[in-house]
């Protein structure tokens, strides 16, 4: 079956092969054939489909890819918001409160509110999700938490090193993570994260769970320099993270390691070896009232930055990936283009998605071009700066999955 999109207002396609100047197209059409993209060009020659869908005039971006959400919970942090926003600072240890409900809720519910979630997040425009566990914190509450996510999310990590559980050592705990616990989760999993920060997982502790999951075969993620300057920028450097996210205090060291990891790479064709991308979390940011990551920054000093939703029930319960794309707008000194590519290009980059097809088959995501998987979302607006010069309206008109109408 398919599909020609005409009557677009501006077509965003974040595909920078062909220039900047092509990378948003006017008068332009597409066609989307089962789960791709097979066809893209202005729409006088654009070719004839099975159905035709008119644009109206409006805004068309590749679907937003959240690249870091913690999904697999239950429970609720009202009361932990509430005293936030009262005065008192976020630390770690919330994340044990949301691990005893998580843990005293079965597999139907725990796969129940995920899909809410995750229903939630597609509605929005977000149409490529990465999830993690971190929420069960013991060999089996990590595995069921892996599995349940695999069937409910696009990109799986695992993060055992969330916190160290109420009475555990730190060190047998961080063994375990190291173990029997990644034994149990491997099947289900593509990525491993570890959370280095004072009060979580310290930098030797960081630097085991990094060893072992890479020696595991997986991709590696860093949360890191969230509530402090720290070892995770380096870390993740260091062992050629896909990521690092929060990075809301950076050195000077940190932000020219980062900028460093990408001196290989061609930003236009995508080629060449991709870096550690920097990962910014703005509403996270401001549900915990920590400075906002230094994004333009990052740009500056030449380093691929994605944008993520964070969506969690501690720090951050939003899955409004406009929502982020406009703080960074309005409060981090990005253009919109900037913005709508760090939450849909960047994000893919940082799931190693970006370009070509996997061996596992999965297309490239993020931006729209011949091949890739057809993930679009239409806005109810002519141009993408809506999205910022309409702060907190909803501007999802429609959304495309894999070539599938969502909404
Ligand atoms: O990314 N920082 C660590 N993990 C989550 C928060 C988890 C929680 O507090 O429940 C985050 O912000």
């Amino acid at each position: 079956m398919s599909l020609v999109i005409t009557n677009i207002g501006e077509l965003m396609t974040q595909d920078l092969r062909n220039g900047a100047d092509a990378a948003v197209l006017r008068d332009a059409a597409v066609v989307l054939e089962g789960e791709r993209v097979s066809w893209l060009g202005p729409a006088a020659s654009a070719p004839a489909a099975d159905e035709s869908f008119d644009a109206g005039g409006r805004a068309l971006l590749p679907g937003w890819v959240d690249s870091h959400t913690h999904l697999i919970f239950a429970g609720d942090r009202t009361a932990e918001f509430e005293a936030r926003m009262a005065g008192q600072s976020y630390s770690a240890g919330g994340i044990a409160v949301t691990m005893e409900a998580t843990r005293s809720t079965g597999d139907f519910d725990l796969t129940r509110l995920a899909m809410g979630r995750v229903a939630e997040a597609v509605s929005q425009g977000t149409t490529y999700i990465e999830t993690k566990t971190g929420y069960g914190l013991d060999v089996e509450n990590e595995a069921r938490s892996a599995r349940i996510a695999s069937t409910v999310v696009d990109e799986v990590t695992y993060l055992g090193a969330h916190l160290v559980p109420a009475g555990a050592d730190p060190d047998e705990y961080t063994d375990l993570v190291c173990g029997p616990m990644l034994d149990a989760v491997r099947p289900y999993v593509r990525w491993a994260d570890v959370f280095c920060e004072r009060g979580a997982f310290s930098e030797e502790q960081s630097r085991r769970v990094l060893t072992s999951c890479r020696d595991a075969g997986l991709g590696l993620r860093v949360h890191g320099n969230q509530l402090g300057t720290g070892a995770g920028v380096r870390l993740a450097t260091e062992f050629g993270a896909a990521s690092v996210d929060h990075v809301n205090y950076l050195d000077d060291d940190d932000v020219a390691s980062l900028a460093e990891s990408w001196s290989g790479w061609d930003a236009v064709t995508g080629h060449g070896a991709r870096g550690t991308v920097a990962t910014a979390l703005p509403a996270c940011d401001l549900s915990t009232r920590q400075p906002l990551a230094p994004g333009r920054q990052l740009l500056d000093a030449g380093v691929q930055l994605a944008l993520a939703s964070n969506c969690n029930p501690g720090t951050s319960y939003t899955s409004s990936m406009a929502f982020c794309v406009t703080t960074a707008v309005l409060q981090m000194g990005l253009s919109v283009h900037e913005a709508v590519r760090a939450a849909t290009y960047g994000g893919a980059l940082a799931l190693g998605r970006e370009s070509g097809m996997d061996a596992d088959g999965v297309r490239a995501v993020g931006s729209i071009a011949v091949g890739h998987r057809a993930d679009l979302h239409l806005l109810n607006a002519p141009a993408a700066t809506h999205l910022a010069y309409r702060p907190g309206i909803p501007l999802t008109a429609a959304v495309w999955r894999a070539g599938v109408r969502q909404s």
